[in-house]
């Protein structure tokens, strides 16, 4: 079983997906960290951002053992992240890696931008989550404060806004919902509730439901 969470950015698309993986026992992989990590890649490797080449050499030989590296969490590394995902180059690197996962004989969860869309299209479900950006920045707020960072709410907020700009617009896998994906709007639910919620479509489209 195959299933895509996307979204825009902290919309509680990582905590929903890694629950829906314990609950149906199946592995779980988020693609941001695999952007987050080629945005490090490069930095570490003394190039700007923004060099189409260092971030297609960084893609390539990604090793995943690294990607629950604390330096990925970063507000720095997030921005830098949608710079080189606008990169086909960047983005087919980084496809195969996606389907190969989820192509292993249990499935898997995979959350991210583009995973109804392009990189498993064939998924069993797929959830778009969303929430208002104001409640997003307050849960990032939350999240990068508890981590020790010192970033205003205000600060967060324009991040959010802008990085979502750069995903919607961007001409390579643009951020959107796939045609057959279920909205979540998690505004005003709690994490107990969305992952309820996302069960209950899941069940559905998977006609696992009674
Ligand atoms: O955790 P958050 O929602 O802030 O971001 P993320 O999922 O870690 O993704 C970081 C950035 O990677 C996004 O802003 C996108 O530009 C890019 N990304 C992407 O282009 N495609 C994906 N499947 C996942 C992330």
């Amino acid at each position: 079983m195959i299933i895509a969470v996307d979204g825009p950015a902290a919309s509680g698309k990582g905590t929903l997906a890694r629950r829906i993986a314990a609950h149906f026992d199946i592995a779980y992989l988020d693609t941001g960290a695999l952007y987050r990590a080629v945005a490090r890649d490069v930095v570490a490797a003394g190039s700007p951002v923004d060099d189409v080449s260092a971030a297609a050499r960084a893609a390539a030989s990604i090793d995943a053992n690294t990607l629950d590296d604390p330096a990925l969490r970063t507000r720095g590394t997030g921005e830098a992240a949608s710079i080189v995902a606008q990169f086909p180059a960047v983005r087919a690197a980084l496809l195969e890696f996606q389907r190969k996962f989820a192509g292993q004989p249990r499935g898997a969860v995979l959350d991210g931008r583009d995973i109804g869309t392009i990189v498993c299209p064939q998924a069993d479900a797929k959830i778009y989550v969303i929430a208002a950006v104001e409640e997003r920045a307050k849960r990032r707020w939350k999240e990068l404060n508890a981590d020790g960072s010192d970033s205003t709410y205000d600060s967060i907020l324009a991040d959010l806004v802008k990085r979502d700009a750069r995903d919607r617009q961007r001409d390579e896998a643009p951020l959107k919902p796939a045609s057959d994906a279920h909205l979540l709007d998690t505004t005003n639910l709690d994490i107990e509730a969305a992952f309820k919620a996302a069960v209950e479509l899941i069940d559905a489209a998977t006609g696992r439901a009674n």
